[in-house]
Order: structure tokens, then C-alpha cells, then sequence
């Protein structure tokens, strides 16, 4: 028995469970795409439209949940400043020339071009002014044209590689034959939104290394002194160079009941392992010790708690000199003494004990090595026919909507090969 299914304007259609027996679907497909996220569908419309019938199937309910939550809602789709250097891989040189390929220009073009209004929020980076839910359906009116075949509640059991090269896939409502098959199953966090280790299984089922995966851009845990020091002060927010193993990020910081997240510490995030240094530069761009010195040359009777409330938040400012910093009037601070408290204030010592994990991860790091792809195609060296795109590869953006480009890239770099 076999069916049609098509992405009509509405989104893409349930798989149709099966009655009886496994049903058998060997309608042709030239590729088949695992996973209806923003790596995938780029990839099924770029192969469509150049004229290849593509199925892209999906075991959530809808189709790119994670863009839905993507950016508060209004999803940073893109970096205008993307480059190589803010990606992490274990091969640094695997992600430029798919990123070459497809530039953030080429998707504002699309996004233009349907009529999405966005903006710049900073640092290069776009949302769209009404909501992510108009980027899901200006990739679904983009499959529809193209005539992509989507379904979701589609759950895959296994898949089989033939003798004669073509892939087939068992589902719970029947099998699949295709030539080409694209795994954009995506990454391991949030769970709750469809995330799944199919992609990582299946690349080892198929000869692939895939190199250890954690939680990127998350918030950090505190536990024993720096937990209870701070905790009470969750919802304070204050700028700071977050640094760690040569890499810092200067934004803001804020402390939450488990310990500190802010757009500083889940891009170093991606940087930290438990047991590495982590600095916080509490007065970014200012220079401690003038500020320190210049107080107390023209206020001399004012106490440090003072005047550090004055370029910190007040509760933040008392509190580091609670149990940090010993507070008294400028004048009787000796200069080895403010020399380390400055040293203090330029390089706080934050001890972490951990990340939360893939629950609030926005990424996962790590996942299939690029050793083992092409990076123009990225097709499998080991099997030809198979290509692994977007979050499941190696390759991990930083925040500010550069994984979505990657996304996009990947899948791009895919859809013209298939
Ligand atoms: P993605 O996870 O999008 O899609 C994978 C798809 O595969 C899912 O639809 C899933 O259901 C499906 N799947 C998984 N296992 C399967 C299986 N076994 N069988 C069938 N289907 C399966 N990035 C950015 O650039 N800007 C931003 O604003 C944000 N914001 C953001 C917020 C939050 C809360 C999160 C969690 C993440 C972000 N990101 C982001 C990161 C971004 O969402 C992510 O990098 C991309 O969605 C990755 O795209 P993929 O297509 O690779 O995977």
C-alpha cells in the first residue's frame, strides 16, 4: 500500500498509523530527512527545489518546535557577523565552507522575501519582530512549493543499509527505501521538545566516531559557599567579563537560585568543564585599581561598600563586602590592600560545580566528528548516501542566533549535494 502525503499550507501531516501488519511504503523517494528541524527542512526544500522528491520525517508533532522557543519566541535566526571563529569543533576548518556557502545574507534574502519583519537586538543579531512561529511557516510554505513531503508522529525503529547501496527504514507505520538519507535529529537538549540520541546512535551503528557530548550554553550551578552567599540575590543582573581557558565574553550576568546565567555565562558556558578556572571581571572596561585609587584621593572618609554601590548593584556591592571584601573608609586601605581587591574585582574566582544540564541546555557540544564527513557535502566518508547535518554534527555555535546558521548552512550544503 502506498500513500501521499504532502506539507500543504496548513504544515506538515501525521504519518498514518498502521492497521495490521507493517505496512510497506516503498514509494520512491530520491532522499529522506530525519528530523523536521531547522537543518533539516533547509536541506529537503534546497534538494526540492532542485528537483529531487524528498520525504522529511519526524517523531514529534509538529515541526521545528526548537524554533518555536527559539529567541523568547521571536527566534535570532541568524548573526550578521557569523564567522568561523564563533563555532566550536573539534576540526575549527569543518564548518567554513558550508558557512561560506550559505550566508546569513542568503537566509535574511528568505525571510525578506516572505515578508517577516525583524531587527537587530545587538551584536549582530536578528529576530523577527512578531514571533518564530512565521519562520516555521516560511519553511513549511517553502517545502509546499517545493513539493516536500513532511510527516511528523513519525517514529523510526531501525534503519537498514542494502546490498545495493539505498537505506531502508523501519517505522511503526511502515518501511521506507531511499538512496540518500540526511540525519538532522538534532542534539540532546530539551528533551521535552523532541531531542533524542537517534542521530549519535546511528552514526556509530554506521562506523562514525562521535565525540563526547555536553550541555553548551547553560547556566551554571553553585554549591557550598558561593550557593549561599549568593542565592538570596537571585534576580540581580550586572555586566561582567565572564573568562575561561582564554576565552571571555563580556554581557551580563545573573545570579538565579541554582547560581548564574546571563548571556556572559552560558557562552562561556560552552568553554567550562568541571574543575576549570572560571574569572569574572565584576567592572568591566574600568580599570580597578585607578577607580580604587581615584576614590581614594578624592573620598576618602566614604566606606568601599559605598562607593562599590555605586557601580554595582547595591545588593551585589554589599554583599561582596560582607564576605569577600573587608569594608572601611578609603583612607585606611593600604596600597597592597587595594591592589587585592582589585585583583579581586577584575578576577573574581567563581567556583562552579556543574552546568543544568541538557534540561535548560540551549545546545549540546560534541556529537558526530567531522573527521568522518565531507565538508563541502556533508556526506559520510564511510557510507556514501548518508550526510549528517545541523546540531548532531560537531559543531556548536555561540549564542546570539549562530546555530541557526549553522543549521541553515549544513542543511544547505546537503540539499545541493543530495
Ligand atoms: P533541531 O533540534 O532543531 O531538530 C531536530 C529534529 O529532529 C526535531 O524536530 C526532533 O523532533 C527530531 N528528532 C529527534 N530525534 C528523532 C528521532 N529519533 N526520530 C525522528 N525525529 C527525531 N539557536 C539560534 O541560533 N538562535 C536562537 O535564538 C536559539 N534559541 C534557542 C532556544 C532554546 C530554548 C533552545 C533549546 C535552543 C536554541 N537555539 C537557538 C539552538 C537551536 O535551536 C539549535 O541549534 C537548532 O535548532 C539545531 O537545529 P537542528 O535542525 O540540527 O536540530
Amino acid at each position: 500500500i502506498s500513500s501521499t502525503w504532502s506539507a500543504g499550507r496548513s504544515g506538515a501531516t501525521p504519518c498514518p498509523r498502521a492497521n495490521g501488519p507493517e505496512r510497506v511504503t516503498e514509494k520512491a523517494h530520491d532522499a529522506i530527512v530525519i528530523g523536521a528541524g531547522a537543518a533539516g527542512l533547509m536541506a529537503a526544500i534546497t534538494a526540492a527545489q532542485r528537483g529531487l522528491r524528498v520525504l522529511v520525517v519526524d517523531h514529534a508533532n509538529k515541526v521545528g518546535k526548537k524554533i518555536l522557543m527559539s529567541g523568547g519566541g521571536r527566534c535570532n535566526f541568524t548573526n550578521t557577523g557569523t564567522t568561523p571563529a564563533q563555532y566550536l569543533s573539534a576540526n575549527p576548518h569543518f564548518c567554513k565552507s558550508a558557512l561560506a556557502r550559505y550566508t546569513p545574507w542568503h537566509f535574511i534574502e528568505l525571510v525578506e522575501r516572505h515578508r517577516i519583519a525583524y531587527h537587530e537586538k545587538e551584536l549582530g543579531q536578528l529576530f523577527c519582530d512578531e514571533s518564530s512561529k512565521l519562520i516555521v511557516k516560511m519553511l513549511l510554505d517553502e517545502c509546499a512549493t517545493a513539493g516536500v513531503e513532511v510527516r511528523t508522529q513519525c517514529t523510526i525503529e531501525r534503519v537498514e543499509h542494502l546490498d545495493d547501496g539505498s537505506f531502508r527504514l523501519h517505522t511503526a507505520q511502515g518501511r521506507l527505501v531511499t538512496p540518500s538519507l540526511v540525519i538532522a535529529s538534532g542534539g540532546l537538549s530539551i528533551p521535552s521538545m523532541g531531542a533524542s540520541g537517534f542521530g549519535y546512535t546511528l552514526a556509530k551503528q554506521f562506523g562514525h566516531e562521535v565525540l563526547p557530548t555536553r550541555a553548551g550554553l547553560v547556566p551554571l550551578t553553585l554549591t557550598g559557599k558561593h550557593a549561599e552567599r549568593l542565592q538570596d540575590l537571585a534576580g540581580v543582573s550586572l555586566p561582567v567579563e565572564a573568562r575561561c581557558n582564554d576565552t571571555s565574553f563580556r554581557n551580563f550576568m545573573l545570579v538565579t537560585h541554582r547560581g548564574i546565567s546571563g548571556p556572559s555565562i552560558l557562552q562561556v558556558s560552552s568553554y567550562w568543564q568541571p574543575g576549570d578556572d572560571l574569572r569574572l571581571d565584576l567592572l568591566p572596561g574600568i580599570d580597578a585599581e585607578a577607580q580604587l585609587r581615584e576614590w581614594q584621593a578624592t573620598r576618602r572618609d566614604a566606606e568601599l561598600k559605598t562607593l562599590l554601590a555605586e557601580v554595582l548593584p547595591k545588593r551585589f556591592a554589599q554583599r561582596l563586602c560582607e564576605h569577600w571584601i573587608a569594608s572601611k573608609p578609603l583612607r585606611q586601605y593600604t596600597p597592597p590592600e587595594l591592589r587585592g581587591i582589585a585583583d579581586l574585582l577584575s578576577s573574581w574566582p567563581l567556583i562552579a560545580s556543574g552546568t543544568e544540564g541538557y534540561r535548560t541546555a540551549e545546545v549540546t557540544l560534541g556529537g558526530v566528528d567531522s573527521d568522518g564527513l565531507s565538508s563541502t557535502t556533508m556526506m559520510s566518508r564511510h557510507v556514501p548516501g548518508l550526510y549528517f547535518i545541523g546540531e548532531v554534527v560537531d559543531v556548536t555555535g555561540w549564542l546570539g542566533g549562530y546555530n541557526f546558521q549553522w543549521a541553515w548552512a549544513s542543511g544547505h550544503a546537503a540539499g545541493t549535494a543530495l
